[in-house]
């Protein structure tokens, strides 16, 4: 049996976690979960909000389910989700961004993948206080980290028979960081023939996402741009009940929802679990359970298109009901 790390997380976590293993069950597949907490809740007991035990479980099973933990602000400690991606070295992010079915958005047809370099540029954490009026962050660049998520892009596009590369940077002002990065993803382009390439300035991919979302198929990203073109991106298809991601790295993967541990809503049943399914969906895809994944994946489709819904997409389902509808549908 395959053995996976469940990181359950804190506000909404442990309920969307709970909806997610109960689908992931009724779907036939049998894993071992290696049940992990981190968080807020954490804090309290260990000390520290993502304690090594966490880390060593992921080295262990090679791939991890995460739901959202928070971050408290201003109490000295790393965000889980940074400390994550660097000690397992998860230098992609990969958020596929599509419509679901009767799922109301401006636009039809978006079918987006966001790559985002995930371990370096201003999230690089290198800052300081120059003196009391100024403070100074430094936007780390390398040729390593650039030419192996240009890579993984390419990689990502033939596999998944993507036509376009599209890669993403302000290069025109930050010559030298973002310089370097266009200058890796180039060298990387000229590697895959078959794909398109094609260059565009941050400003004006954002301009160009709310007016013609249809025109783009991979975007490829350094950090901080990949941070905020994805959330709009994943405003495009419905908002952040919806929208999936992965942190991938050589030797792990961590499965994740987009969005964060939703305080105001925990523990009321009514959190949207879609997300973190669809992130489940492509974790099984990664253990080699494609098929369960697909079975799963119309399952959810055929509930939203019966027109249950979670709040967040205007429907009255609680987070209880919408999961028992798509185990009914598993089983139809
Ligand atoms: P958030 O994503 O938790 O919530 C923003 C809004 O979206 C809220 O109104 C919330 O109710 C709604 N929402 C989010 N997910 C939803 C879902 N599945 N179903 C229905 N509604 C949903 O963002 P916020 O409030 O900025 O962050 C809250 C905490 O989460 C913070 O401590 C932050 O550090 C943490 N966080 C953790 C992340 C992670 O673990 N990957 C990612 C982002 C934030």
């Amino acid at each position: 049996m395959k053995q996976v790390t469940l990181i359950r997380g804190d506000g909404i976590g442990p309920e969307i976690t709970e909806a997610v293993v109960k689908i992931i069950k009724a779907a036939g597949v049998e894993i071992d979960w290696d049940i992990q907490t981190a968080g807020a809740d954490v804090i309290e007991t260990e000390g520290v909000p993502l304690p090594e035990r966490v880390i060593n479980s992921v080295k262990n099973t090679g791939v991890a389910l995460k739901s959202p933990v928070t971050t408290p602000i201003g109490k000295g400690f790393r965000s889980v989700n940074v400390q994550l991606r660097k000690d397992l070295d998860l230098y992609a992010n990969l958020r596929p961004c599509y419509n679901l079915p009767n799922v109301k958005t401006r636009f039809d047809n978006v079918d987006i993948v966001v790559v985002r370099e995930n371990t370096e540029d201003l999230y690089a954490g290198i800052e300081r206080q120059v003196d009391k009026d100024t403070a100074e962050s430094i936007k780390i660049i390398t040729r390593k980290a650039s030419l192996r998520i240009a890579e993984f892009a390419f990689d990502y596009a033939v596999k998944n028979n993507r036509k376009e590369v599209c890669i993403v940077t302000k290069a025109n002002i930050c010559k030298l960081s973002d310089g370097l990065f266009l200058e890796c993803a180039r060298d990387v382009a000229a590697k895959y023939p078959s794909i398109n390439f094609r260059e565009i300035l941050v400003d004006n991919c954002c301009m160009q996402l709310v007016q013609n979302p249809n025109q783009f198929d991979v975007l490829l990203l350094p950090n901080l741009y990949g941070d905020i073109v994805s959330d709009l991106c994943a405003g495009l298809i419905g908002g952040l009940g919806i929208a999936q991601g992965a942190n991938i790295g050589k030797n792990y993967a961590v499965f994740e929802p987009v969005h964060g541990s939703a305080p105001d809503i925990a523990g009321q049943d009514k959190a949207n679990p879609t997300a973190m399914l669809m992130s489940a969906i492509e974790m099984l895809n990664y253990i080699g359970e494609k098929e369960a994944g697909e079975k799963i994946k119309k399952a959810l489709f055929k509930t939203l298109e019966a027109d249950i819904k979670t709040a967040d997409l205007k429907g009255t389902a609680t987070c209880s009901e919408f999961t028992n509808t798509i185990i009914d549908f598993l089983v139809d």
